[in-house]
């Protein structure tokens, strides 16, 4: 059953009430003010007194109007987003999310797919924890006993040839190493039931176009969370090398903010990179925040 409670939300709980939160407000006429400058992002220090609040308020509202988590989960636009890339995966089919992470694209399936199974390394510092927020997130949304977490690399999947109609990797590429490309897309290829489906999404990270997003990606690079994406055309290739068919690209152009902007700052690590950081930051205050564009590769096999 759904979670209504707002009590001792999680991170990954968090990011999405912050940025239902201005939507919830004015469709509800709940009493708030968002904080129209916030970028969205794990709460800084400074706003943890907004979170108390913004909690608060959903308490509140969770109690007077009988929603819960799947309310504010499709009024956030990483729902939103997720549930527009879930839209490629057909109806009632079996689903593997490759780099489930928080697991947003896992909980946008429900509804979707028949079956999901969430797959995630969890590796490293970075990861810590992320296991218990998916969990914990699953069950406020009300889909505890649906969740099939796995902890495996995507370069050796722990499942029988042709196990799954739709191997699905959403926002996930930029954080696998690219000396493991070639062999994520192959062991895709393996797991993929005959006639079944690749889906792979990622940003398209361009230095002429939103130069904030790219330079705040470069930062993430340069601190060593994620890697430097591939071209669209690359993977294209890769997965027609791997035995995909029928293999193409769409883009979606949304301007949903599909993922955190801000990070938390670790200053004994980042120091040379403040001054980037918060010019970054600023400019995307400046010009609002609207992510870069989304490709959808998506093949047969
Ligand atoms: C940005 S998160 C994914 C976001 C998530 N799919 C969503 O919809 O919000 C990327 C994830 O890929 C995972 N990852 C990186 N390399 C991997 C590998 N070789 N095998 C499995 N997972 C991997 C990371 O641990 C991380 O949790």
């Amino acid at each position: 059953m759904e979670s209504t409670s707002a009590e001792g939300v999680s991170d990954s709980l968090y990011i999405i009430a912050s940025q239902a939160f201005p939507k919830v407000c004015a469709e509800f006429g709940l009493q708030g003010s968002p904080d129209p400058a916030e970028v969205s992002g794990r709460a800084p220090e400074r706003s943890k007194e907004l979170e108390r609040r913004r909690v608060g308020a959903f308490s509140a509202l969770f109690q007077s109007h009988g929603l819960g988590w799947s309310d504010v989960f499709s009024r956030s636009d990483i729902g939103a987003e997720r549930r527009m890339v879930a839209e490629f995966v057909p109806k009632g089919s079996s689903v593997l999310d490759v780099g489930c992470g928080r697991g947003y694209f896992t909980f946008a399936c429900f509804g979707r797919a028949g079956s999901t199974v969430s797959l995630d390394i969890m590796d490293g510092e970075s990861r810590k924890g992320w296991w218990r927020q998916f969990g914990a997130t699953g069950r406020a949304l009300g889909l505890g006993g649906a969740l099939h977490p796995v902890r495996a690399s995507a370069v050796g999947l722990p499942f029988r040839s042709g196990s799954f109609e739709v191997v699905a990797s959403v926002h996930a590429i930029r954080n696998v190493d690219p000396a493991d490309l070639r062999a994520l897309i192959d062991e895709a290829f393996r797991v993929t039931a005959e006639g079944g489906r690749l889906v792979i999404a990622e940003s398209i990270i361009d230095e002429r176009d939103r130069g904030a997003y790219a330079e705040l990606f470069r930062i993430r690079v340069s601190m060593g969370w994620e890697h430097a994406l591939p071209r669209p055309e690359e993977l294209c290739r890769r997965a027609g090398a791997a035995g995909f068919r029928e293999v193409g690209v769409q883009v979606l152009n949304t301007d949903l903010r599909y993922a955190p902007v801000s990070f938390p700052f670790d200053a004994s690590r980042m120091e040379g990179l403040r001054g980037r950081y918060e010019a970054a930051i600023a400019e995307v205050h400046a010009i609002g925040e609207r992510h870069p564009p989304v490709f959808i590769l998506t093949a047969k096999r």
